[in-house]
């Protein structure tokens, strides 16, 4: 059984006449960091909002096709159920975080599931040195910084223990070093926790070099999936108009002018040993 799967399933907003999704079929499995790229209205948050059911539970629109997540139908399952087993953290996480304390805003979800009191604390404990924010523990949500709340949006994720994290857009608000962080904590997590971490992230510079798949979107509908080596080298992905890494833009152009034959590199320390193979 897929952890994700959408079968040919299309959404499109009330009062929109174009469809937001198109023709989706994907099949997603576990223990991957898999990264959705696209332009700007592409569909990334739409296909985020169907893998919890907000969409076509929340938003009021037109829908085709259906979508499982470990086999549930998400039109028939409750989205607090299936955020059980797919826990999204959206853009700006500061409108996520409503306790009076990180403590209590991590607790919030365990509590709702009428978890006991040690084994809560229990937990709290194992996210918080997961996700490093021992010393802001008793700070408000207002009294910390984006890169923190961005912590403990994902800390209050974790805790519920989901087989997939989203994160759209997590690193938007945050200055490059913080990216880095947050994203290397999150591949961490998922390599640790055996879990599928789903990101929607333009920073391909940081991205690329921990991810396993790549989705790429445009104009609602998914025009590749697959690993990375397989996504990168291939025309879809130079066709499109995102922000490619510039290791990338070196290398597809000196494998235009035919002075290299090899898969484009994308770490600095991959980049480092093509250099050798350059012709
Ligand atoms: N809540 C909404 N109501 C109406 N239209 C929406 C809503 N959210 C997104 N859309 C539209 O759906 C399309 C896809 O948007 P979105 O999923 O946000 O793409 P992305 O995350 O790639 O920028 C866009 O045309 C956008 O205007
Ligand atoms: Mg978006």
């Amino acid at each position: 059984m897929s952890l994700i799967k959408f079968n040919n399933f299309h959404f499109r907003y009330k009062g929109n006449d174009e469809y937001a999704l198109n023709k989706i079929n994907l099949e997603m499995e576990s223990n991957r960091f898999v990264l959705l790229a696209g332009e700007t209205g592409s569909g990334k948050t739409s296909l985020i909002r169907c893998m919890n059911g907000l969409i076509p539970q929340f938003y009021a629109g037109y829908y085709k096709g259906d979508v499982e997540i470990s086999g549930k139908n998400t039109t028939e399952t409750t989205i607090s159920e299936l955020s059980t087993e797919v826990g999204i953290v959206f853009q700006n996480p500061e409108n996520q975080l409503i306790a009076m304390n990180v403590e209590h805003e991590i607790a919030f979800g365990l509590e709702n599931l009428g978890i006991p009191r040690e084994k809560i604390k229990e937990k709290i404990k194992e996210v918080v040195e997961i996700t490093e924010i021992e010393s802001i523990i008793d700070k408000a949500p207002f009294e910390i910084s984006g890169g923190e709340q961005q912590r403990v949006a994902i800390a209050s994720i974790l805790v519920l223990e989901p087989r997939v994290i989203v994160l759209d857009e997590p690193t938007a608000n945050l200055d490059p070093l913080f990216a880095r962080k947050i994203l290397t904590l999150l591949k961490k997590i998922q390599v640790e926790k055996k879990m599928t971490v789903i990101i929607s992230e333009h920073r391909m510079d940081l991205i690329l070099p921990l991810v396993d798949d790549i989705i790429l979107m445009k104009d609602g509908e998914i025009i590749a999936h697959g690993v990375k080596d397989e996504v990168i080298n291939s025309n879809t992905f130079e066709n499109l108009n995102i922000n490619k890494p510039k290791i990338y833009s070196i290398f597809n152009e000196l494998k235009k002018r035919n002075q290299f034959e090899h898969d484009i590199p994308v770490s600095i320390q991959d980049a480092i040993s093509s250099l050798k193979m350059i012709k």
